[in-house]
């Protein structure tokens, strides 16, 4: 079994004390349009399908420095307890980067949107923390190498690294070093997004939990793949020829089914609320009424949906409480 370690230490050059005092960046939060869910490596994070995403305007912002005797984390402002799951992940993603054993780091990170709203993810997280921790000792790494390790901290911070349209290849090779995301396709400026806000409570069940339990026990998840080859495809299509109702159709499917195959798995996962449904049952009805308006959903209660820019006042009127998120190109 290959290990993190290994494939980080393959990676980075050979390691050396800070290049400077402190380093800071940004990476974008991103939304699956086909999605990610399943791995063929749970250590690596490795994935059994393609995924693609495209990114939203709200970032992560992260600072990182050498700290004196102990890893200190600071979200939004406030310090985290060492016994937080929030500090126990980020500081043992950190364990793969330190210089030796007695190096430990000052983590500083904002997000701009409140944690509670179910967007400010690990991805933009991971993605932001690796970015920063390459200007700090100088490794000048290349996207694709960012891509593999932001990979390490959580799957989908693979596709954080870059913005637009965002393809996660699954790749073949056993250590993961073809599996790494890249933005493929042009700005599609007529293309808007928002989020109707169900609830924020915290989720019942991590992703990678329900992503194990699914594929081990749905018997609708040996279909997956497929699904997402045909999404991958229409939308691949859809982005090229800017087809907005082929767009939305792959990608309110391609939830769809996710969610079919962890509510199929025993025990059964569902991250819907009442209030789910109902914001799912109010975007039919507007379609019904000739807007051109499609969802998608994640490991959560929200809802999050596509319109064209050129019916953006309907869809407002029909929405008053929609939370419109630009796009990031
Ligand atoms: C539903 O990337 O959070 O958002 O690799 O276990 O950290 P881990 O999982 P994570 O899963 C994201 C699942 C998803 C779909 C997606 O973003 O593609």
């Amino acid at each position: 079994l290959i290990s993190k370690q290994f494939v980080v230490d393959a990676m980075i050059p050979k390691k050396s004390l800070p290049a400077v005092p402190m380093a800071s960046e940004s990476a974008p939060v991103n939304i699956a349009l086909v999605k990610y869910w399943g791995k063929r490596n749970e250590e690596l994070h490795l994935p059994i399908t393609d995924s693609l995403s495209v990114a939203l305007s709200l970032m992560t912002t992260t600072s990182v420095r050498q700290a004196p005797c102990k890893d200190e984390i600071i979200l939004n402002g406030q310090r985290l307890p060492e016994s937080s799951a929030f500090f126990l992940r980020t500081a043992r993603f950190l364990d793969l980067f330190r210089p030796n054993s007695s190096f430990f780091f000052t983590v500083e990170t904002k997000n701009d949107v409140p944690t509670a709203a179910g967007l400010a993810s690990s991805a933009s997280g991971f993605a932001a923390l690796i970015k920063a921790i390459n200007t700090l000792f100088d490794w000048r790494l290349s996207p694709e190498k960012l891509s593999i390790l932001a990979r390490m901290g959580s799957g989908s911070a693979s596709r954080s690294i870059a913005s637009g349209f965002v393809l996660w290849r699954k790749g073949v090779l056993e250590d993961g070093e073809d599996s790494y995301a890249e933005c493929i396709g042009n700005p599609w400026d007529e293309l808007r997004f928002g989020v109707l806000l169900v609830t924020s409570e915290a989720k019942n069940i991590g992703s990678g939990e329900a992503m194990r339990r699914t594929v081990k026990t749905s018997p609708v998840y040996s279909l997956w793949p497929e699904v997402v080859e045909r999404d991958l495809k229409a939308v691949y299509q859809a982005i090229g020829s800017k087809d907005f109702v082929l767009f939305g159709e792959a990608v309110e499917r391609n939830a769809l089914f996710m969610h079919a195959t962890m509510q199929t798995a025993w025990p059964p996962i569902c991250y819907w609320k009442p209030e789910t449904i109902l914001a799912m049952n109010s975007v039919w009805s507007s379609r019904s009424q000739g807007l051109p308006v499609y969802f998608t959903m994640d490991a959560g209660p929200n809802v999050k949906v596509f319109y064209p820019v050129s019916k953006e006042k309907e869809v407002l009127a029909f929405f008053p409480s929609l939370w419109q998120i630009p796009l990031l190109w």
